[in-house]
Formats: C-alpha cells, sequence, structure tokens
C-alpha cells in the first residue's frame, strides 16, 4: 500500500459528555476517507484468512464517496477482492425504483458495486418499490438476513442535520429496528437539489434502526464541512437525547468519529 495506516495521524480528544469517543480528524477529507476505507480493507483481508465473510453497513450521500472511490482503488490497484463480502446498506426512499437515478440502488451500483467483484447476490439495500402490503414482512425478513450473516462487522455512517443516522429521524428509538419512516422537513429539504426541488422528494423511506445500527461491531461515522458542525456537538458533546438520534452512538463501545476540521471545530 503506498499510504501506511501509521501515517494516519489518530488523534483523539475527550467530549464533554464524560463519554470518550475515538475522533479521528484531518484537514483533508480525501486522507481521512482513506483512513477508513484501508480501515475496512484490513477487515475484509482479516476474514479471508479466516475463510469467513465481511458483513458492511453502508451508507450512500455525500459523505461515503471518497471511502468507496478508495475501496475501487484498492480493488484495482493492490488486488483487493470482494467475494467474501456482504453488504447491507442503510436506507432506501419509497416509491423509487432501483433504476431511478435518485435511488440508492442507482448510487451505490455506481459509487461502489459496479466497480468491484462483489457477488450481486451479497448485496443488500432496502426495497423501494414495495406495496403497502409488503413492507412489514420486508423489514422483518431485512433484521433476520442481518442476523442470519453474523451481524455487521463494520457499519459506516454518515450525520444529517436533524441528527439521523440511516433514516432515523429525531424520535427514533433506541431500540427501533428496520422499518418504514416519515422523512423530517429538514432532510427533505437538504434533498431538494438532487429531486428538483423539495415537492419531488419521497416523503418516506425504509431504514435500518437505532437498534439495528447499534447491533454492528464497529462504527465509523463521518462528516465533512461546517455544515455539520453543530448537529455533531449535539450529538457527542451532551447528554444523549431522542431529539438527536446520532447521540445513541454515546452508548456503543467501538465507535470512532471521522470528522475534517471544520466539521469538527466545535468539539475541541
Ligand atoms: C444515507 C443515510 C443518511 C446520510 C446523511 C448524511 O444512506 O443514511 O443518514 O448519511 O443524511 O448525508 P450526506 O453524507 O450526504 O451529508
Amino acid at each position: 500500500m503506498q499510504t501506511n495506516q501509521n501515517n494516519f495521524n489518530l488523534k483523539s480528544f475527550p467530549i464533554l459528555t464524560k463519554q470518550k469517543m475515538a475522533a479521528f480528524q484531518h484537514p483533508q477529507k480525501t486522507v481521512a476517507s482513506q483512513y477508513v476505507a484501508h480501515k475496512i480493507a484490513e477487515k475484509i483481508r482479516e476474514k479471508q484468512n479466516v475463510n469467513q465473510s465481511c458483513v458492511l453497513g453502508l451508507a450512500t450521500g455525500s459523505s461515503p464517496v471518497l471511502v468507496y472511490k478508495e475501496l475501487i482503488r484498492l480493488h484495482h490497484e493492490k488486488g483487493l477482492s470482494f467475494q467474501n463480502v456482504v453488504t447491507f446498506n442503510l436506507d432506501e426512499y419509497c416509491g423509487l425504483q432501483k433504476e431511478d437515478e435518485n435511488s440508492y440502488h442507482y448510487f451505490m451500483n455506481h459509487q461502489l458495486f459496479n466497480h468491484i467483484d462483489i457477488p450481486k447476490e451479497n448485496i443488500h439495500i432496502p426495497a423501494g418499490d414495495l406495496k403497502e402490503e409488503e413492507v412489514q414482512q420486508f423489514c422483518l425478513n431485512y433484521e433476520s438476513l442481518i442476523e442470519e450473516h453474523g451481524g455487521l462487522d463494520i457499519q459506516v455512517l454518515g450525520i444529517g442535520r436533524t441528527g439521523h443516522i440511516g433514516f432515523n429521524e429525531p424520535g427514533s428509538g433506541f431500540d427501533s429496528v428496520t422499518r418504514r419512516v416519515i422523512l423530517d422537513e429538514l432532510t427533505i429539504s437538504d434533498a431538494a437539489n438532487d429531486f428538483g426541488g423539495s415537492e419531488n422528494v419521497p416523503k418516506q423511506a425504509i431504514t435500518m434502526g437505532v437498534k439495528t445500527i447499534l447491533s454492528a461491531k464497529k462504527i465509523f461515522l463521518m462528516a465533512w464541512g461546517a455544515k455539520k458542525a453543530d448537529i455533531l456537538e449535539e450529538s457527542f458533546c451532551r447528554p444523549f437525547s431522542h431529539d438527536v438520534p446520532a447521540s445513541f452512538l454515546q452508548a456503543h463501545h467501538n465507535v470512532e468519529l471521522v470528522l475534517d476540521n471544520d466539521a469538527a471545530f466545535k468539539m475541541q
């Protein structure tokens, strides 16, 4: 590897909640993203060496794009195989077909899956095109499938300005599992550009729950830019609250916050 793990300067700083959460901060999101990608690659190889699947929980949105880019590079240039990788995406908008350019299926295929050697049957993304009567069973099956695969080894997260992780909006329970949810107005307005106006943004989504996310063995939450600074402070520098679902991550034993300087500036 060109970039040695040791070149990454892991900086931990105490968070005001008294719950010390490991945080990696770097001025360039490219380098911070490489750090996450290399941790994922390490886990994939570790599992390959013992003939096991590596189960990844994946996110869409702008935050993980450079992680996926680095994983693709590692596949092409460093021989990283994804044959033993099983993925579960966090969420999908309701009412979108898989081919829709705004669907998370389309995003994942274009940003990652089309460029690596993951077996198609190992990819799981909540369906956006379910009939009303299919939703509940689909969600139950999604939870069971994760469990049958031995749980998530690594979960990759972004954070929404409402404090959502996945599409667990404020009010989501600590015990919530995969289900259909109503999107917050702020989340809809943040997605408006992609959809050519907030009136075109789906109002509902299917998302893994908070409990599903917290069941992962390791979690990386990434955030870039000053627009995430306030919600990061609310999530990780104050006691946890139902009003800020990301704050539930304080209860997890193995979370790393991966931030650029602008996102982190209120946390030091
Ligand atoms: C995406 C997801 C969301 C995003 C969050 C941040 O699958 O579950 O929680 O991670 O909205 O989005 P970006 O990264 O676009 O700022």
